[in-house]
Order: C-alpha cells, then structure tokens, then sequence
C-alpha cells in the first residue's frame, strides 16, 4: 500500500472512530480510492508546506554562521519541536517518515534525494513537479515521487543553479550546473519550456564504468577490448563517435584508462565527466560567459593553451565547432594517442561532422584540404549505438586508411552483427569482419603485438547455444597481462 493510502485509511479510522464519518457511497471503487488519496496527499502536502515554513522562521535568522553539521542539527531539532507543538495532521505512525520529508525538502533536493542516493539510477528528469522520471539500466520508467508544490520545485531548481553562481529567470531561461557530488544538471522554464520547468540530472558515476564492466554488459567483447588497448597504447588517433547518451563520454573513460601511466594527460571538456585513474593528468573546464556576456573560455581556447603545457595526450571530452580543427592540428602535430568524441549516426557520418565544423573555425580552407587533415591526423572511429533493449554496444570499429581522390577511406575492423532473437530476447554480437587492419604494421613497429586470431571473423553459422552477449560473463585480462607476451619476447 502506498503510504498516501495508508494515510488516508489511517484518517479514515479516526474520523470513524470519532463517529464524524458518513460512509461515502462505494458504487465505484475506484473513484472513491482516488478520491481519498487526492484528499490525503493534499493534507499531507499543506502541513509539509505549514511545517516548513516554521523550521524555516525559526532557523533562518541563525543561519549565517553555522556550519552544515550544525545547521542539521538546528533543522532537526525545530521540526521535532514544531512537529510536536502544532497540531500537524500526521498520525504518530507516519511522524518519522514526515519528519524525513519535511527534512530533505528544507535542507536537500526534495523528493529529488533517494533518487540521487539511488546507485542503479543514471539520469533524473523532472517534467513537472509532479511528473519524475529515471533512467534505470538503460530504461526510462515513471517514479511516484513528487515535489511538494510547484514553489517547492522551483525553489528546488534555483537552489542548485545559484549554488554554482549562475541565475536563472526569464532573461536567463536555460542553464547549465553541477551538484556537489559532479552530477550535470540542466534547467530550462518558461518561456522557453512551454508546459513549465523542466530539470533533467546526469547523474555522475561515483564509481565510474571499467573495461570489464563494459564487457560484461556486453558493449564491448574481449577482442575488442585487447585492440583497442593496444591501439591506445600505440598512440592511436581514436574518435568515438555516436548519438546522445550512447555512452561516448564512459567509453573514452575506459579507453582513457588504458593510457600508460607515465603519461602526462590533459583532458577538456565543458563540463568535467571524465574521471582518469592514472598520477599525471589535469583536467580543464570550459567556462559559458557571464550574465553580462563575456568571460567566456572555449574548448578552443583551452586545447591551444593546452598546447604550451607540454601535453604527451590531449583529450577532448567532445567536440562541437571549431576546436575540431585544434584539435586535428594537434594530433598531426606531435600529439599522438589523442581522443575525442563526436555526435553522430555513423563512422562516415563522424567525418562529415568534422568536416562541417573545421568549416565552422572559421577558416576558408578546400574540402578537399580538410579531408587530408581529417585522414592523416585520425586512426580509428569507434561508434556507438544504443539498441532498441536499452543496450549500448559498440557497433562499429573503423579503420581510417586513407584518401583515395577526394573521399577518405574507411575500412571496418569490427562490426556488430544482429543474430535472430532468442526467448524472444533481441541478441547480435560484435565480430571481426576478417580484414587485417593496417595498423598492426605500426603497432608491430612499436613492438606491441596482438594475436592474429582477434581479426578472424567468424564463420559458419552461429552456435544455437550461445548466450546472448549481454549475459556473457568473462573475466577481463589486466593490462599487465596483456601486455605480457609483448615482454616476454
Ligand atoms: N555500456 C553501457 N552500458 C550501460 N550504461 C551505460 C553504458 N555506457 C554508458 N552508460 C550510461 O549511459 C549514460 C550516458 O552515458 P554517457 O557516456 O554520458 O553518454 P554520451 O557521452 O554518449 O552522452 C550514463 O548514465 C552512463 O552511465
Ligand atoms: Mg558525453
């Protein structure tokens, strides 16, 4: 039962046993259920509302010098005293979970909290105060969580954008901010939102995805992961490319994992998400103008600056304009093993993007130009998709090999295959097409070798007893073991 209808049954009793009740007339269930749980969650939100109101008179004036230890304190003692003193309709039995409520409204995000705390949750999306979304494992579902009222949504949204120094109101309608814990939150309101504030929350991973993580969800495979270590380690060129939330930003983490540790790194991003393990990496942030309008740092700005800081790798969390062109420059210019990621819908698709945005930097340069620069400064496009189930696989690893006459030439190393569904289940796999890339010439020349069977493809028809490759469970090799044979010889 959900607590508004415990609530509900609860007054119920009470008003029965205090023989004020006339039985409504149940002739339709249903109806009358609705009817009492409007009527409890209402009272429920105006004593939350009453409550508030009065922590807040109380502790507002000593506010200024406590600390947040001592602010809790002095929260939770007022509501207790309040909770008791005023004639609060909450019967004892629900006290502490209004006290948790009333707590979390006053000094947290609301209903907005356990969500948060919430592990398996990724992304928080708030249509309306009343309307709360989640993404869990991939999937979108509906919570019956609710702020208390519209004001306490909006007081919500301003609390957390005013506490990175930003504003938001009708001159100032969209913006960008972060949590304590790093989490990405956008606000957008009227006008611009037509049906009222919309807040959507990228949650930030406190223990972000691991090669093995990915391979077990079946996003990568084993094969996979082995090239693509070695081709970091070779100090490929690697773009990721793929659609919103597809997973490019995790997976340049993990491929950003596989870096050597010797290595001085300095990644980019507009809002930090990348989270590198290894003793030498700083990290930059892009900064949006002020409510004035300047003050602005590009991603541009800050690859060139990058430049003077004696990078062995740059990383790009994305690109979006002109820094594509920096960008390109810096990988043909000494930079090797860079990485970035790209929004697109494929491999060819990654490309053309670039192409549009080297045109965006502002610089008048021949197609044709562009392309040189695009094919000799890129080794690999590693793309994404994210499958109807909610998976997000790799389904495509590109060879850039060239140009021949005004096109580049791509040649895919891996691609995923769609297999016929099992129980009913969607299942594919990512398999090797068979062709040799040309980068194990150059990975050999570094003296990094990778077994030749990785590049087989597959032949014959499939197993009819494999698993689809989400529930594969294998164990993932250390890059020491990796590496091993390499040493050995
Ligand atoms: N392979 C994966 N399997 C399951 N969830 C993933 C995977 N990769 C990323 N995610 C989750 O998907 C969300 C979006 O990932 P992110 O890397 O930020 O995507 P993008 O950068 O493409 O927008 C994050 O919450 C992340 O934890
Ligand atoms: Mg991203």
């Amino acid at each position: 039962m959900k607590l508004s209808e415990k609530l509900a049954a609860l007054e119920e009793q009470e008003r029965k046993a205090a023989g004020t009740t006339k039985l409504r007339p149940r002739t339709d269930g249903k109806t009358a259920r609705r009817n009492s749980k409007t009527v409890s969650n209402s009272n429920w939100a105006s004593s939350k509302r009453k409550v508030r109101e009065l922590v807040l008179a109380e502790v507002a004036p000593k506010m200024g010098g406590l600390s947040e230890d001592n602010l809790m304190k002095e929260v939770r003692g007022a509501l207790d005293r309040i909770v008791q003193r005023e004639d609060v309709k909450v019967s004892p039995i629900e006290r502490r979970k209004f006290v948790e409520e009333v707590f979390r409204d006053t000094l947290g995000y609301g209903p907005l909290d356990p969500l948060l705390a919430d592990e398996a949750i990724t992304e928080v999306m708030c249509n309306n105060f009343d309307d709360i979304w989640v993404e869990r494992e991939g999937r979108i579902e509906h919570t019956g969580a609710s702020f208390t009222d519209e004001v306490q949504y909006r007081a919500v949204i301003e609390k957390i954008v005013s506490a990175v120094g930003r504003r938001i109101d009708e001159s100032a309608p969209m913006v960008d901010a972060r949590l304590p814990d790093g989490s990405r939150v956008n606000a957008i309101i009227p006008p611009l939102a037509i049906h009222g504030p919309v807040l959507t929350i990228r949650k930030f991973a406190a223990d972000p995805y691991k090669v093995k993580d990915l391979i077990n969800f079946g996003t990568f495979t084993l094969d996979l992961a082995a090239v693509l270590e070695a081709c970091v380690r070779g100090k490929m060129n690697i773009l990721v490319s793929g659609g919103t939330g597809t997973g490019k930003t995790t997976n340049l983490n993990v491929l950003s994992s596989f870096i050597p540790d010797g290595e001085r790194v300095i990644t980019i991003e507009d809002a930090a998400e990348l989270q590198l393990q290894q003793p030498h990496v700083i990290n930059l942030e892009a900064r949006p103008p002020n409510a004035e309008g300047s003050g602005e740092v590009r991603i541009r700005d800050l690859v060139r600056n990058a430049l003077r800081m004696r990078p062995d790798r740059i990383i790009v969390g994305e690109v979006r304009g002109g820094e594509a062109l920096d960008m390109l420059q810096a990988m043909n210019t000494g930079h090797e093993g860079s990485m970035t990621t790209v929004h697109s819908n494929s491999p060819r698709d990654a490309l053309s993007r670039l192409e549009t945005m080297v045109l965006m930097a502002g610089f008048d340069l021949p197609v044709r130009a562009i392309r040189e620069q695009i094919a000799s400064a890129l080794h690999l496009i590693m793309h994404l998709d994210r499958l109807p189930d909610g998976r997000r696989v790799v389904t495509s690893l590109t060879e850039i090999q060239g140009m021949e006459g005004d096109t580049i030439l791509l040649q895919e190393v891996f691609k995923y295959r769609t297999l016929p569904s099992r129980d009913g289940r969607p299942s594919g796999e990512l398999a090797a097409t068979g062709l040799r890339p040309k980068f194990v010439d150059k990975l050999n020349e570094l003296g990094i070798e990778l077994p030749a069977k990785v590049f087989h493809a597959h032949r014959g028809p499939v197993p009819t007893d494999a698993r689809p490759e989400s529930t594969r469970k294998v164990r993932v090799p250390s890059a020491r073991e990796l590496a091993a044979p390499e040493r050995a010889r």
